[in-house]
C-alpha cells in the first residue's frame, strides 16, 4: 500500500461485508467499492440494497463509498447515491459496449438476457461467481460435484472456457454478468451508456427532490 500511495496510485477494493470493509479500510484502502449480490462476477451473499447503507454507517466516515451490483441504468446509480454512496460502479451495462474487450457473441449474450438469466456458481473459479446461465455450470449442479477451491478450479474451467469462447459457444461461456443485464437491450458505445448513467441519474434524483 505504502509503494502504491508513493508513486501516486489511488487503491479501490469491491467487497461484499462490512466485515470485509473493516478489513481493508485498516489497511489504508483510497476507496471502497460495495457490491452487492445482484453484480456480475465474484458475489456477496448481502443485496446491494441492504449492504451499501451498512458499508456507509461503518466505514463512510473515514474513506469515500461507491455503491455497485445491478445498477445498469441511470435510477440504479441515483438509488445507490440515495443509500449513502458517493457514486456508482458499473459492470455488466458497459459489457456491452463497443468498446468492451470481449467477445461479440457474449455481448450479444448481454443483450439477449433478462432478470432471471443469470446464476451464482462456482464452477468457473471455485469462489461463488454471478455469470450467464451456462451448460457448464448446469453440469457441475448435476454432476453433483465440489469445486475445486480457487484458483484450482480455473486449472480445470480454464481449457473449456478457452475452448468454448474459440468456437463462440454462447451456451458454454457466455461470460460474468449481473442481475441488471434486464436493462440492457443493445450493444453501443460507452460513451453513449455513460450518458444515459448521467443524465438518467440527475433526472431521478432531481424526481426525488420533487416528491420531497
Ligand atoms: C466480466 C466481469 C469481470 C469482473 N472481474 C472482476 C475482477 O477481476 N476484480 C474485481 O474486483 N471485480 C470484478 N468484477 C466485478 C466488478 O468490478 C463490479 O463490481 C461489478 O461488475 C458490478 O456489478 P454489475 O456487473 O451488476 O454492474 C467483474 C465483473 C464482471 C461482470
Amino acid at each position: 500500500m505504502d509503494r502504491l500511495h508513493s508513486n501516486g496510485t489511488k487503491v479501490m477494493a469491491v467487497i461484499g461485508k462490512v466485515k470485509h470493509a473493516q478489513q481493508v479500510v485498516d489497511s489504508g484502502i483510497d476507496m471502497i467499492v460495495a457490491q452487492g449480490h445482484d453484480g456480475g462476477g465474484h458475489n456477496s451473499p448481502i443485496g446491494t440494497f441492504s449492504l451499501i447503507p451498512q458499508v456507509v454507517d461503518a466505514v463512510g466516515d473515514r474513506v469515500p463509498v461507491i455503491g455497485a451490483g445491478g445498477i445498469s441504468d441511470g435510477r440504479g446509480v441515483a438509488a445507490a447515491m440515495m443509500l449513502g454512496a458517493l457514486g456508482a460502479w458499473v459492470g455488466t451495462a458497459f459489457l456491452a459496449t463497443d468498446e468492451a474487450g470481449i467477445e461479440r457473441f457474449q455481448k450479444e449474450a448481454i443483450t439477449e438476457s433478462g432478470d432471471a438469466d443469470t446464476i451464482v456458481s462456482r464452477s468457473m473459479t471455485g469462489k461463488p461467481a454471478r455469470m450467464i446461465r451456462n451448460k457448464w455450470a448446469d453440469a457441475w449442479v448435476a454432476a453433483g460435484k465440489e469445486p475445486l477451491p480457487m484458483p484450482y478450479q480455473s486449472m480445470i474451467s480454464g481449457p473449456v472456457i478457452a475452448s468454448g469462447i474459440k468456437a463462440q459457444r454462447k451456451d458454454i461461456m457466455p461470460g460474468f454478468a449481473g442481475q441488471g443485464i434486464g436493462l440492457v437491450h443493445s450493444i453501443r458505445p460507452a460513451a453513449e451508456v455513460m450518458r444515459d448513467l448521467v443524465g438518467g441519474a440527475e433526472r431521478a434524483l432531481a424526481d426525488a427532490r420533487f416528491y420531497s
